[in-house]
Formats: C-alpha cells, structure tokens, sequence
C-alpha cells in the first residue's frame, strides 16, 4: 500500500501546532509554539490574544513543519485540522488555514475532533496497538472516559458534571499562588507533600457511576485553606497540593478501572494534559499490573496540544474516506461520537 502523508494543524487553545505524519503512526516533524508565557500573566487563556497569536505564527510554524518532515507539498495526501471542540476564534484560524492549503494544493482536506487527537497520540506512541480499548481523556477541558471500539468509531462511558481535571488543577494552582498552567505546577510541589494531610472529598455520584465531579473537590480545598488562614493556622501548600492530587488521581483511576472491569476490557489508554500527570501514571501502573491489564499512556510531549496526534487521527478518516469539503467549518462544542456533523464536513 501507497504511504500516505498528513500535514495536520492545530489551534484549538493556546498552542500553535503543525505537523507532518506518516501513516497515521510516525512523526516526520511536529512543531508546537506554546503561548504559555503570554497567558500567564492573567492566570488563563484568554481567548482573543489566542487567536491574535496563532494568526500571527501560524505560516511560519507549518513553514517549519514543512522543513523538518523532509517532504514538500507535493509529497502530501491530505491535510488535517482541529475543527472542534475549543475556542471559536482560535479554532477559526487553524480551519481558514487549512482550508487554504487544501484548496491551493488541491488536496483532501479532513476535520478531526480535538479529544480524538488525543486519543490518537497512543497509536503514535505504540505502533501495534489496536482498538477496541478504554481511553480516559483528561485535559484542560475534558474528562471522558471513552470507549474506542473501531478507529473513529467512540462512546461515551463517563463524563464530568461540572470542571474538567485540569480545569481543577488549574483553580487550585491559582489559589496557591502557583503559575498558569497549574497541573505541572502541582505535579511538581506534590512530591514533596504528604498526600495523607487532609482526605478530600472525591465526587462519586450517586447513580452515575463512570461520570466525575471536579468542582466540589476544587472548593473543599478552597474552603479548607480559608478556614486555616482565618483560624491563624498554617500549612504547608506542598501537603495541599499533594492531597489535592491524590482525591483526583483516586477517583480517575478507580472508575476508569471499574468501567473497564465492567466492559471486560483488558487494555487502558490515557490521553490529554493531565496524562501527563507523574502520580496519576504511577497510580495506574500500579493497579493496571495488579489487576492484569494493558496500560498504554504518550509520551508527554505527545499528551498536551499538538498537530502530530490530529496528523494520526486525521489518517485514520482519510483512508476511510471521511474527508470534508471546502464548507468545513469550526465547532466550537463539536462533540465527541457523534457523527452528525459529518455531512457537512
Ligand atoms: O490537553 P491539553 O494540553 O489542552 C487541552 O486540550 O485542554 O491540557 C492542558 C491541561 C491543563 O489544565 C494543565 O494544567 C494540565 O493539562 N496538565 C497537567 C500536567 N501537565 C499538564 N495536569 C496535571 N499534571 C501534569 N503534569
Ligand atoms: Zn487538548
């Protein structure tokens, strides 16, 4: 068979993302130009300067892409792009963009679903694995926890309610005084914490056994350091980060693990920022050997914002024919599964 070659793009948030993959399964570049530094300063993304900035970099990032793959345009299939879930202005960018290029290159152009890409990255990171198998996807604005049963084929098992995991790791970093974004932050300062300090609730819900709830957790903590601070009372924030920690990394495990038993699925994959979370991997290293099964997570370049994982999710689309037309448009709360907006892509 014919290799196939995808530039991808990604815009979806504050990362400024091209890449070219081979064969939905090998990276030829992937570069990320993270905007980070110029969020921080608010604590957040903030929508508007995103897009500035991407409109800004964008030309030189697929530029550079272009350069470091070793192939030229015309070596190209088809190219790939974030159509959805994210920020409008941001995503609108990536989409024109793409758009452009699939139209002057006069190739296949394909709209790939952002939390798909996530999942992607683990078929770059393991070349042998297949579906079907159970995803946990846990990012800045998600957590899911997925069902891959075919390539492009999802379903939902669990959801959040309320904040995404990293939206958590985020509020509670910013109440620490800790830099945007938190979860690395956090990540960092709750190794030297006691993660017994205080026992945080963790958000079971009644009756919806697979889905989750950040937010209460967020303001326990909360709670918990304005009551000490009123009482006069210290405390070391390396112990809140650390039990913090522990209530979410609990509660992600223990239900992806039940829902997996529950579904009779023996192989486990993590997907998104907060994969790239060092307890949440050890946590599941750990119970996966325990209970006998296959634990597959990216590496960490590969588990926050970037095109080669939208490159690997578009392949799988592309050679199933699903490509868009020049109509495609950005979905800001595209969701995931459902395959409504197909026609129109
Ligand atoms: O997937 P991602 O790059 O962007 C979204 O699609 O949202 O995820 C970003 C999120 C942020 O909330 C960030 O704090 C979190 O992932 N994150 C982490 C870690 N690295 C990034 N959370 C916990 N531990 C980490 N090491
Ligand atoms: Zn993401």
């Amino acid at each position: 068979m014919k290799d196939i070659y995808i530039l991808a793009i990604e815009t979806s948030c504050d990362e400024t993302s091209a890449a070219v993959v081979k064969n939905g399964r090998k990276i030829l570049s992937n570069i990320v130009a993270s905007q980070i530094e110029l969020h921080k300063e608010y604590g957040g993304v903030v929508p508007e300067i995103a897009s500035r900035k991407h409109i800004e970099v964008i030309s030189h990032v697929i530029e550079e892409a272009m350069n470091k793959s070793g192939k030229t345009f015309k070596d190209l299939d088809a190219i790939g792009v974030t159509c959805g879930p994210g920020l409008i202005g941001a995503l609108l960018v990536g989409v024109s963009t793409a758009k452009g290029l699939a139209y002057g290159l006069d190739l296949p152009l394909v709209g790939v679903h952002h939390i798909e890409g996530h999942i992607c990255a683990n078929y770059i990171a393991y070349s042998e694995l297949e579906p079907p198998f159970l995803c946990l996807v846990v990012s800045g604005g998600h957590s899911h926890i997925i069902m891959v049963e075919d390539y492009g084929k999802y379903e939902i098992i669990g959801q959040t309610r309320d904040d995404a995991a990293g939206e958590a790791y985020d509020k509670v970093a910013r109440t620490l005084g800790l830099e945007y974004p938190g979860g690395p932050a956090i990540d960092a300062l709750a190794k030297e914490g006691d993660k017994n300090w205080v026992e945080f609730p963790k958000g079971y819900i009644d009756g919806h056994p697979y889905d989750f709830s950040f937010s209460g957790l967020k303001t326990a903590v909360i709670n918990h350091i304005h009551n000490l601070e009123q009482k006069g009372e210290g405390y070391n924030i390396a112990d809140v980060a650390a039990s913090f920690q522990k209530a979410v990394v609990d509660v992600l495990v223990d239900k992806t693990l039940m829902a997996a038993r529950d579904l009779g699925v023996k192989k486990i994959a993590l997907a998104g920022g907060v994969s790239a979370n060092s307890a949440l991997r050890a946590e599941f290293k750990q119970r996966c050997k325990r209970e006998g099964m296959q634990l597959y997570y990216p590496p960490i370049e590969l588990c926050t914002d970037n095109a080669a994982m939208i490159g690997s999710a578009a392949y799988f689309d592309f050679i199933q024919g699903r490509t868009a037309g020049l109509r495609l448009s950005a979905y800001p709360n595209f969701p995931i599964g459902e395959k409504y907006l197909l026609d129109e892509r």
